[in-house]
């Protein structure tokens, strides 16, 4: 087998769009069977799939695969092509994929698991470097594109801050765009301004990835926070369509949601339920563009106790204050703090509960509460995770190299600890 046993499955299974129950029955396997070969490799329960298993397997989706290859012949060619702006090989907004191309960019992502899981090394994109431009604050975004990066065998150049940038001294976006195209191979650019990181994408040709751009768009978050879903439901046995999903907070200047919702709404018949306070709602443009579908339900709410009812995913989200205007007030107050209170009062055993982070943690922001912490239902260091499998994905998949991801492993030569986080034990092993 070309990948890993884990892979095969779980790309198997989300072409087939079948849950892990009802993949097991179709094979005629036990459930039970089908999870440990799930478990990554050199984890204590895994076991290997018996031969047959692959090659029945492996029949089925080729089969499937031959047919969706007839009814979209217009879909063939390299990924990077598909997604592209303009001929451009560029990530700016979550408009430029479709269900199958962001479920093939998911599939590289898995390949790129035992990379971000520190059992292997890669070297493919040794020789290349990257711009990484953050013009707004950032930690895990910055970092984990540097990482991701890194792990495929590139090098990272950074610049934070307007100060100390050019920009300082007026310079504009195109000749920055321009200059920085001659010296790095890739750029990642955050900037405060909406917009501005597709004019920094106009001056070059190279491949740039939006980081975010103002209270504009945010599309890596919003893919990791899709493969998150998708992983956490694939191992409580849910499917994508037909989900509720509650996004909470900020939905007014929170460019994550902007991407995150445009992105779901690629499924079919899922139930949004909107909870902000007063003036901070998505805004129209976005809500017409998923509701123009047909194919989803859309409620707004500011009561936190109603909107989660029924909820398979709570979405929380930071107020983005450095966007307010002067004076404005943020009517979050604790009626709508996502914490444990409310989620064992109105939310199911197998709800996950989500955010971008950072959360405002200090005394009176209502933010997610760490009160949650050692609940297995908080899903949130899980998917910061999981943004480095993604943004790997990103930039193989830009960069023309994920095919050859697969061969260019080797062993890692040092031992990473086997939890990365202190309450990790829980899950470890289970995705
Ligand atoms: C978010 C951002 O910068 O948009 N963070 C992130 O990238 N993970 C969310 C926020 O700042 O609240």
């Amino acid at each position: 087998m070309a990948v890993s046993q884990q892979v095969f499955l779980r790309d198997a299974m989300r072409r087939l769009n079948l849950t892990r129950d009802v993949f097991a029955a179709r094979i005629g396997v036990k459930r039970r069977a089908l999870d440990t070969w799930l478990l990554p490799e050199g984890s204590l329960e895994a076991r290997s799939m018996p031969e047959v298993v692959q090659r029945f397997v492996t029949e089925i989706v080729e089969n499937d695969a031959l047919l969706s290859k007839y009814s979209q012949s217009a879909q063939s060619g390299p990924l990077r092509d598909r997604i592209a702006v303009g001929g451009k090989h560029q990530l700016l907004s979550v408009d430029q994929f479709t269900r199958e191309s962001v479920e093939e960019l998911f599939s590289v992502a898995d390949i790129m698991q035992p990379i971000a899981r520190r059992q292997k090394v890669s070297r493919v994109l040794e020789g290349a470097v990257l711009g990484n431009l953050f013009f707004e604050a950032s930690t895990r975004t910055r970092v984990s594109f540097g990482a991701a990066f890194c792990r495929l065998g590139g090098s990272v150049c950074d610049t934070t801050g307007f100060t100390f940038s050019s920009m300082a001294k007026g310079e504009s976006i195109y000749d920055t765009s321009r200059v920085m195209s001659g010296y790095v191979d890739a750029m990642v650019i955050r900037h405060p301004d909406q917009g501005s990181v597709a004019e920094f994408a106009h001056a070059t040709n190279i491949p740039v990835v939006n980081g975010g751009d103002g209270a504009g768009e945010h599309p890596s978050q919003a893919l990791l926070d899709l493969y998150t879903i998708l992983t956490e439901f694939s191992r409580l046995g849910k499917l994508m369509d037909g989900a509720h999903i509650a996004l909470v907070g900020d939905l007014k200047y929170g460019r994550t949601v902007h991407s995150l919702i445009k992105l779901l709404a690629l499924y079919r018949g899922l139930k949004f339920t909107l909870i902000s306070p007063h003036g901070l709602e998505m805004p129209e443009d976005i809500l017409e563009k998923v509701a123009a579908s047909g194919l989803h339900t859309i409620e707004q709410t500011h009561s936190l106790e109603e909107g989660l009812v029924g909820a398979d995913v709570i979405y929380a989200t930071r107020v983005q204050k450095e966007r307010f205007s002067e004076g404005q007030d943020d009517g979050y107050t604790a009626e709508f703090q996502v914490n444990r209170a409310i989620v064992e009062q109105v939310c199911g055993p197998d709800v996950i509960v989500m955010h971008p982070l950072p959360r405002d943690s200090r005394p009176g922001a209502h933010d997610l509460s760490v009160d949650l912490n050692m609940d297995p239902r908080l899903a949130i260091f899980r998917q910061a995770d999981n943004g480095i499998p993604v943004r790997m994905a990103i930039f193989a998949v830009l960069l023309g190299v994920e095919n050859l991801v697969q061969h260019s492993m080797r062993d890692v030569t040092w031992s990473p600890p086997s939890h990365i986080g202190s309450d990790d034990a829980a899950f470890h092993g289970m995705y």
